[in-house]
């Protein structure tokens, strides 16, 4: 959805306080670390919003890995997304023959990260799942897979825990509301 343009905010209540957090992160590692005996997985975090939350998760997958990073912008006009995405910092490393995991931190409409994932499935990965912290499922505009969703939240602007409003807020412990206005 179209979040207003920069005006008055402050943060709300608590959505979800890193105790929450750091139990169901635990949980997706362990979930991931079954899911993927055997492999290597290499977990591709998309900045910024999503760092935090990769740097937890890489910590409860008890497997060898690897990570690597990308940067993407939208086209959109503020607040919204377009569904095209252009790379603002790509990947270091191919991804060809390797079971990549695309660690995101909110998916709203969708848009973003079905765009990203058409760009990376040309790069010929052996397998591509996604692993989203966050999910708003009354945002959605196209369907895009989420191998493993932290938790669902209802169509609000949430903040902390990477997730920012204006470049703000990400260094928040918990996960809060943003009010908007006065
Ligand atoms: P989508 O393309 O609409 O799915 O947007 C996904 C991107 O929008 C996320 O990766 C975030 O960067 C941003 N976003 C969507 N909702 C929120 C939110 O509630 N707080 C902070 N960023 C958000």
């Amino acid at each position: 959805m179209a979040w207003p343009g920069r005006r008055n905010e402050s943060t709300g209540p608590v959505l979800l306080d890193c105790r929450t957090i750091r139990n169901r992160v635990r949980e997706l590692g362990a979930q991931i670390t079954r899911d993927y005996q055997g492999k290597t997985p290499h977990l591709v975090a998309v900045l910024k919003g999503a760092s935090i939350f990769h740097a937890d998760l890489v910590r409860a997958i008890e497997l060898p890995l690897s990570y690597d990073f990308i940067a993407v912008g939208s086209y959109g006009t503020e607040g919204t997304s377009s569904g095209e995405v252009r790379i603002l910092k790509d990947l270091e490393d191919g991804l060809e023959g390797k079971d990549v995991l695309l660690v995101e931190d909110i998916v709203d409409t969708g848009l973003t990260l079905h765009s990203l994932v058409q760009n990376l499935k040309e790069r010929n990965p052996l397998s591509l799942k996604i692993v989203a912290l966050l999910n708003k499922p009354a945002g959605r505009k196209i369907d895009v897979p989420v191998d493993y969703t932290g938790f669902d939240i209802p169509d609000a602007f949430v903040v902390g825990y990477g997730l920012d409003y204006d470049q703000r807020y990400r260094n928040l412990p918990d996960i809060h509301l943003l009010r908007f206005g006065k």
